[in-house]
């Protein structure tokens, strides 16, 4: 990094989004606002940018936030962090999501590429970052290549930031235009010893960067990367394991934005269960309209609103059945706040007032949650496995209490099919790979979630509970002596589930 580009990156790290405020650029962005003298500086507000920024956006986000909640600084520091986990003369690549197509021309919602928003903020398709770490030293130049502002395809697609804002907004030290990088990228390559990547398997054939980095870093649509084979055979690494390491360990702006994410979540649930519902798909509907009515981004994931027997399907997503009066409901369903997610499930009966058996079995299962909850903490020395291992001899004893025969073969399998917690972070199952073995850490987020799910002819089990589905999820960030409980306000005692009707 040159002096002059050093001393600019310093500032923009100290002072985040210093080049855009105070709502005056020292120069003009070449974009699709009116032409003004050059001579004359622009205020950000008249601009117009890809995503919100806070000229423009004062609303959502606050000075020196890059995205909600999330400052320039923080990403600069992501970057940072990144760069001095990588061994000297490396670099690494990064792709943004591909726009995806349903069908033709017709598009799906964008969603950007979890590692790419970590660390950029930067929240279109057709991009590419890179961080490159030239010598020995933590130093590092990163370039950002986006698409260019284009008044006729922003007539179409919306507006684009554009390589003037990828500098002065986004803080990179080289930016460009997308289309460039088949000369660029090789170059790169070239100059360093390795090249942490995960592309291109994250990328889609139609995607800008498969076509401009085809014949130079890939070898076809889905190749792998030629110019590492070229040049350097053995200098390909995945990215992967290091974007793990980074994004399990939340900041305090992340868990602030997932307690905001789960505070309102969870209120939301609580409305929904202060009355009774006729058809998931109205309830599916409230809760989103409930979570943007709230501020947050809206679902989280796909939502799982099962009424009855639905409930034993563990991604039961139609959500298109009536539901009965007599129902049992479960919902696994969660907003996102400035792209970070909450991960919760409550089960409740549609009437209001469990009968003997549901509550039997959703005592139970809330028993082992509300233990398993309070062992989230580092001082427990758990990890998500171990955690798993007591869910299993919790829920084992509390079922067999309960007149199971917990002695068969495959019981706990059969009844609790699936693992009590992943990560989760700007992903549900966040860090994806990351191993459940380890010791859970000060800062990491998880989710508890015990679940039994009946089979409706299995005349192994007593026959009342038969067809019963109970699942509850809660999201907990990992504290050093306490769990902080992100999702508290989702009542689960019996007794507070029965008195929402009571309101
Ligand atoms: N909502 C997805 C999960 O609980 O893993
Ligand atoms: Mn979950
Ligand atoms: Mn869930």
């Amino acid at each position: 990094m040159r002096a002059g580009l050093r001393l600019l990156h310093a500032l923009s790290r100290s002072r985040p989004s210093v080049r855009l405020s105070p709502l005056q650029l020292r120069r003009p962005l070449s974009c699709s606002a009116p032409r003004r003298d050059h001579h004359e500086a622009v205020s950000a507000a008249d601009l117009q940018f890809g995503q919100p920024v806070h000229e423009t956006h004062p609303h959502l986000l606050a000075p020196g936030e890059l995205t909600r909640g999330i400052t320039a600084l923080e990403y600069a520091q992501r970057r940072d962090a990144l760069a001095k986990a990588l061994p000297p003369h490396s670099v690494a690549i990064l792709g943004a999501s591909d726009t995806k197509y349903r069908s033709g021309a017709v598009f799906y919602e964008f969603h950007q590429d979890p590692d790419f928003f970590y660390l950029t903020g930067f929240n279109e398709p057709d991009a590419l970052a890179v961080i490159e770490k030239r010598g020995a030293e933590e130093d590092y130049v990163f370039h950002l290549y986006v698409r260019p502002k284009d008044v006729r395809a922003e007539m179409w697609e919306g507006a684009r930031s554009g390589i003037q804002a990828a500098e002065d907004v986004f803080n990179a030290d080289i930016s460009g235009d997308i289309k460039t990088i088949g000369k660029v990228v090789p170059d790169v390559i070239k100059r360093s010893k390795n090249v942490y990547t995960d592309l291109p398997r994250t990328l889609d054939h139609r995607s800008a960067i498969t076509r401009y980095l085809s014949g130079t870093m890939f070898t076809g649509d889905n190749g792998f990367p030629k110019a590492l084979k070229a040049v350097a055979p053995s200098a390909a690494r995945p990215l992967r394991p290091l974007m793990n390491d980074l994004r399990l360990t939340k900041s305090d702006a992340e868990i602030v934005n997932m307690r905001k994410a789960g505070r309102e979540s969870a209120l939301s649930y609580n409305n929904a269960m202060a009355r009774s519902w006729d058809e998931e798909k109205m309830l599916a509907l409230d809760l989103e309209v409930q979570f943007k009515q709230r501020g947050l981004d809206g679902n989280a994931y796909v939502p799982v609103v099962a009424g009855g027997q639905n409930g034993l399907m563990i991604h039961y997503v139609r959500n298109d059945h009536r539901i009965r009066p007599n129902d049992g409901i479960l919902v696994d369903a969660g907003g996102a706040y400035g792209g970070y997610i909450t991960d919760i499930t409550r089960t409740w009966p549609n009437n209001g007032v469990f009968d003997p058996a549901f509550r039997d079995l959703y005592t139970t299962v809330l028993r082992v949650q509300t233990t398993l909850i309070s062992l989230c903490r580092e001082s427990a020395r758990f990890s998500l496995d171990k955690l798993h291992a007591q869910a299993c001899t919790l829920l084992s004893a509390g079922l067999r209490d309960l007149g199971f025969d917990m002695t068969q073969r495959g019981a706990i399998e059969t009844l609790f099919p699936h693992h009590v917690g992943h990560f989760i972070g700007l992903d549900v199952h966040d860090s994806p790979g990351f191993p459940r073995s380890g010791l859970l850490k000060e800062r990491q987020c998880i989710t508890i979630e015990p679940g039994v799910y009946v089979p409706v002819d299995d005349e192994r089990w007593p026959e009342h509970f038969r067809g019963l589905a109970v699942r509850i999820e809660d999201s907990v960030c990992v504290g050093a002596e306490d769990p902080i409980k992100l999702t508290s306000e989702a009542v689960k005692e019996v007794v507070d589930i029965e008195a929402l009707r009571r309101r």
